[in-house]
């Protein structure tokens, strides 16, 4: 048994629609207790004197104790080409993304990006994703062999394309379900691996593709799937030109199967009304990628659309790295909160962080497990400085409460605003980056 003692910030319901009273759990003197790589009590800090003097306590004053972040949409093979260069999406595919996936063929290259990849988001308090691999198995054993090591819940999957691509990334309707397959009985539920299903977007999939993959899905009807929905009006116009039978893009992954809970679509930017009804109805979730939206020039997310009552969408948030711009989840929130200002909007600092945890646990199907700071969940925590930076500690002198404080960190803090991850109760080393 351990213990780590700091303010502490939670959040048992969403406070978007529970209200922030009761969705939000928030101790200014708090204590998680560990055991056995989970959560064992949680509350203020008296519960201390019920522990034996065996419990080592670390004690974080000036810091945030937060559940770890989950990023619900992210690409690890796309880490070396963050940042680049002056193309919006098909042209972005075409001339960065479908020339760097190519090297995963070679799985020692996967299993260097898997190492950086998994040691850069533990250095931004990121602890749960769910990660596009490459069309190559290899670069799906490659990832989850780095994750076991570190012992990450994750969930990941090998792309599936079999066409508008180059000739080197493309698998075949029967290869994409025999290799999904494989890796399924390889990894799914393996230790806190768990296997998506990862169609990469509509336009890349034939129609015999689509059906490989639903009749996949239906063998396995509480895996996660995960791919990309209405992100461009480029895409949408494609789309529709390939399945002018179907009235919406979100209509084409229902026909297929592809649309139910634990199905989590990035962006969803441009949707039309009965779309975002149907992914309510289905239970499907949307991951908004703020960071990615912008960089991209995709468009900006309406989040109150998408969650208004009385079809209020789930929604996770997520980095879409590396087409997002940053690891850091807290960018991510700020971003967000950009977004959201587009549409008139405040994005407020309880529902960014709601968003950023529970929110994407919620979206992945996973928070039974993690995503919050409660008992009998596992033991994803990070831990923030308060006062990362000079000019965070002066704006932090004119904090009037908590909500402020976090609206502050969300704003001008990044990975130094990170004081510890811990995974599955264990502190993570302070990573430098790997190799
Ligand atoms: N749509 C299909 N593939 C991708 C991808 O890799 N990144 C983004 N942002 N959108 C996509
Ligand atoms: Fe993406």
């Amino acid at each position: 048994k351990t213990a780590i003692r700091g303010a502490l910030l939670t959040f048992r319901r969403d406070p978007l629609l529970a209200g922030v009273e009761a969705g939000m759990y928030y101790e200014s003197d708090g204590v998680v207790v560990i055991e056995a790589g989970g959560v064992a009590a949680v509350g203020p800090a008296t519960l201390l004197s019920g522990l034996g003097a065996d419990v080592a306590v670390t004690h974080y004053p000036e810091h945030l104790i937060l559940p770890g972040f989950i990023d619900c949409h992210v690409h690890y093979p796309q880490t070396e080409m963050i940042a680049a260069y002056g193309e919006q999406l098909i042209d972005w595919l075409n001339h960065y993304t479908f020339v760097t996936e190519q090297a995963f063929a070679d799985k020692s290259h996967a299993a260097e990006v898997a190492e950086v990849f998994l040691a850069e988001q533990l250095r931004h308090g990121v602890t749960s994703s769910a990660v596009f691999c490459t069309v190559h198995p290899d670069s799906v054993d490659a990832l989850f062999e780095a994750a076991e090591r570190r012992q990450m819940r994750l969930l990941a999957g090998k792309v599936c394309m079999d066409q508008y691509a180059p000739a080197e990334l493309l698998d075949n309707a029967e290869r994409a379900y025999a290799e999904s397959k494989a890796l399924i009985e390889r990894w799914h539920r393996r230790g806190r691996a768990e296997y998506a299903i990862t169609p990469r977007f509509a336009p890349t999939s034939s129609v015999a593709q689509l059906e490989a993959l639903g009749a996949l899905a239906a063998e396995y009807p509480d895996m996660a799937i995960q791919s990309h929905l209405a992100e461009t009006p480029g895409e949408i116009a494609w789309v529709k030109s390939l399945h002018p039978d179907c009235p919406h893009y979100t209509a084409v992954y229902q026909r297929y199967g592809l649309l139910r809970p634990r199905a989590v679509y990035g962006h969803g930017v441009h949707l039309a009304d009965e779309e975002l009804q149907l992914l309510y109805d289905s239970g499907a979730s949307l991951a908004h990628c703020p960071s990615s939206n912008a960089f991209l020039g995709s468009g900006r997310f309406d989040l109150r659309r998408a969650r208004a009552v009385p079809r209020p969408v789930r929604v996770g948030l997520a980095t879409d790295l590396g087409a997002g711009t940053s690891f850091s989840m807290l960018q991510t929130m700020r971003s967000a909160y950009e977004a959201a200002q587009t549409h008139g909007v405040a994005l407020s600092a309880p529902q960014a962080f709601y968003l950023a945890t529970r929110g994407s646990a919620e979206a992945l199907g996973i928070a039974d497990k993690v995503g919050s700071i409660e008992v009998g969940l596992e033991a994803d925590l990070v831990v923030l400085n308060l006062r990362s930076t000079p000019l965070i500690d002066f704006r932090m002198r004119y904090v009037r409460d908590i909500e402020e404080a976090l609206f502050v960190q969300m704003i001008l803090g990044d990975d130094r605003a990170v004081a510890a991850t811990y995974v599955a109760g264990q502190l993570q080393p302070a990573a430098g980056l790997a190799g």
